[in-house]
């Protein structure tokens, strides 16, 4: 863990000047069986609609903009969000989960992807997932209402409150 933090660290800034357009390839080879690169508002509306009717949703994850706004919105400094995401891709849980409550019920748990993926390649990803989108989180349909999970998440309520 210690070892993976210093490489975070140390090659964020690699990642940024000489990674940046390897970062959508990362995402075309393991994330974009499930998570969409892009989404129009309107889509966004049509699937929280689907979804507050019970049904199931046409998509097997939430679509990254929201990803991206929402990881933003908890971790708006760079460097602590790619720590997040690199960790959570390799060990995700849902106590760790930022995601809306409703969307861990609808899609599950996300399994660990980035045990097959290199730690470059998860810093990469990470990076471009941070930089590729810049929708903040409020403009979501789901953003604009209730948006904090204030149970069992102390961790949470501490970084919010100081933002
Ligand atoms: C097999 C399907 C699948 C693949 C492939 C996948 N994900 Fe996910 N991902 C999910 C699901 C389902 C969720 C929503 C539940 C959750 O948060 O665990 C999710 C949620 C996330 C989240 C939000 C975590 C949170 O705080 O709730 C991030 C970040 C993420 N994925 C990144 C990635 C990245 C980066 C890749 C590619 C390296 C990837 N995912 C590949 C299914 C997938």
């Amino acid at each position: 863990m210690k070892k993976l933090k210093l490489l975070v660290l140390g090659t964020s800034f690699f990642a940024t000047t000489c990674l940046a357009g390897d970062g959508f390839e990362i995402y075309k080879k393991y994330c974009s069986s499930c998570h969409l690169s892009e989404i129009t508002m309107e889509k966004m509306k049509e699937i929280e609609n689907t979804i507050k009717a019970g049904k199931k949703p046409p998509i097997k994850a939430p679509p990254f903009p929201e990803v991206s706004a929402r990881i933003k919105y908890f971790y708006p400094n760079k460097e602590d969000f790619i720590k997040f995401v690199v960790d959570y891709i390799t060990n995700p849980s849902a106590e760790k989960a930022k995601c809306l409550p409703m969307a861990l019920q609808k899609f599950g748990v996300m399994p660990p992807i980035g045990k097959n993926m290199t730690d470059e390649e998860k810093v990469a990803v990470a990076n471009w997932l941070y930089d590729n989108y810049n929708t903040k989180w409020e403009k979501f349909p789901m953003g604009k209402r209730g948006q904090c999970k204030h149970h069992h998440n102390h961790e949470h309520m501490h970084e919010h409150r100081g933002e």
